[in-house]
């Protein structure tokens, strides 16, 4: 971006020149948000002023809300442009116990491994964020230096490895010994165990609606019914509703995305995750946090788990590295509370142990490969892809689009005037080869949601992408133009 030299002006002063100049550019689409203002350095010399005249123009774009610091990063477009996008409201789901159908999941997932398909639906990372010349070089080094990653462990998994997690729990404001933690074939089974261990086939789960379609999917497969509890995108789910559900005998567990939670990217404050803990310690029912997106947050510091207010021990955490370092090496791990040795048990009678090396090679990683600087770079790709898509949306969809802003993980939520398809929106795009995530298989009886649809952001930003966006909106507003 060049800026043409500043003329004399009477009325302004220097430094207003170049914050009009720059807000021009910003009105104009030609730093779109999420996009880095130049550095100071390097806008002093283009505009031949001073360092403090340039300092003082990013000041006041910052108090006209225009743009924002990242320490150490620079300053960066916000998102004031996308305003006129609403955001989706509190849900409504059917809030009673029911039976979980899901029927289109398995075709999401089929659909995942086609190359020529954009995958904007299923919420995976792209390998080109993630470090994967470094893990193969550790794998390597594994195999060559480590004996043991050939024998058999104890099934709570590398004590290594559970020492460094531990370590890294403490961000959460969680201070967990690693003997109280279990290494696991990612999140997904940590949660499945830990499922095993507190519930009975028949049992309700208390969940956020929407959910992640696949835990929808473990749930059904253990043969538990759900309670789906209204959920508002910033705020979480209503605690009335879940007190009430407690208070009804009727929920056996809870089972919670705790930060930047898919679809909906909720984030809870402290304070509505320590009445959470109050409530379940009240009714002395157990809690599992999934918390794989917590470390994703674009600004300040990492959000707490709810695990960090657990006095009671009923909270069950589970994680993994799969949406940092790679989903491929099926690496996670959870922290059983008062239910750990039952969760340990069920993990060694269903497949004894997670595979060493994937253990051996993510513990040197996490120890001394540069984790903290490879997150940071992770959270600014995120952050500014989030912030293209949401222009996109901005450019492309019908003005009626309300769409969540999160404020950390890579997946947004669309939802569109009632009486949109968003199943018809994709059969649509799957034949322009463009997945998206239809709101239904978010729904636990699989009828909600049928006007609102997720997107992956996770994806680097490229014209391609553009195009499926443009291509998505075009589909949107024809779909509108018909039926409404
Ligand atoms: C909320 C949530 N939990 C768990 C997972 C799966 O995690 P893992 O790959 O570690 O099993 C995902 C993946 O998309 C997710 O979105």
């Amino acid at each position: 971006m060049r800026l043409s030299p500043l003329e004399p002006s009477q009325d302004k002063v220097l430094y207003q020149q170049v914050a009009d100049r720059l807000q021009e550019q910003i009105a104009n689409g030609t730093l779109k948000p999420g996009d880095r203002l130049p550095s100071i350095r390097k806008l002093k010399q283009q505009l031949s002023v001073s360092f403090s005249t340039v300092t003082e123009a990013y000041r006041l774009l910052e108090d006209r809300g225009l743009i924002s610091a990242r320490p150490q990063s620079g300053y960066y477009v916000k998102l004031t442009a996308l305003q006129q996008h609403l955001e989706p409201s509190l849900t409504e789901p059917y809030a009673r116990v029911c039976e979980i159908k899901t029927s289109l999941t398995f075709k999401l997932f089929s659909n995942l491994l086609e190359p020529d398909v954009i995958q904007l639906g299923a919420a995976t990372p792209s390998p080109e964020h993630l470090p994967v010349a470094p893990l193969n070089r550790l794998m390597a080094k594994v195999m060559r230096e480590h004996p043991e990653a050939h024998t058999y462990n104890v099934p709570a998994g590398c004590e290594r490895l559970r020492t460094e997690v531990s370590k890294r729990m403490l961000d959460a404001g969680c201070s967990i010994h690693p003997d109280h933690l279990l290494i696991t074939n990612g999140a997904h089974e940590a949660i499945y165990l830990s499922l095993q261990a507190v519930t009975t086939p028949g049992d309700t789960i208390a969940i956020a609606s929407p959910t992640y379609f696949a835990l929808l999917e473990t749930l059904k497969a253990l043969n538990l019914k759900v309670c789906a509890l209204p959920t508002h995108p910033r705020q979480g789910i209503s605690l009335s509703h879940l007190e009430a559900a407690l208070a009804s005998g009727n929920v056996q567990a809870c089972l919670l995305v705790s930060n930047f939670s898919h679809p909906l990217g909720t984030c809870m404050e402290d304070d509505t995750k320590k009445q959470l803990v109050e409530l379940m310690t009240r009714y002395q029912v157990p809690l599992i946090e999934d918390d794989v997106y917590g470390e994703l947050y674009f600004e300040g510091t990492r959000p707490k788990a709810i695990k960090a207010f657990d006095t009671d021990n009923r909270v069950i955490y589970c994680s993994s590295v799969s949406k940092t370092l790679s989903p491929g090496l099926r690496l996670g791990w959870c922290s059983g509370g008062c239910y750990h040795l039952k969760v340990v048990y069920r993990k060694s009678v269903m497949n004894r142990m997670s595979a060493i090396a994937p253990q051996l090679a993510v513990t040197a990683f996490l120890a001394n490969g540069g984790y903290d600087r490879h997150l940071r770079h992770l959270r600014r790709t995120y952050q500014t892809q989030m912030h293209r898509m949401l222009q996109a949306i901005c450019d492309y969809f019908p003005a009626e689009t309300c769409v969540t802003h999160p404020h950390g993980g890579h997946v947004l939520w669309l939802e569109m005037p009632e009486g949109f398809d968003a199943i018809q929106l994709y059969d649509d795009a799957l034949q322009r080869g463009i997945s998206i995530a239809p709101g239904p298989i978010f729904s636990a009886s699989g009828e909600c949601y049928r006007s609102c649809f997720a997107l992956n952001t996770a994806l680097p930003w490229s014209d391609r992408i553009e195009q499926a966006m443009q291509t998505l909106g075009h589909l949107a507003k024809k779909q509108m133009a018909v039926n409404f």
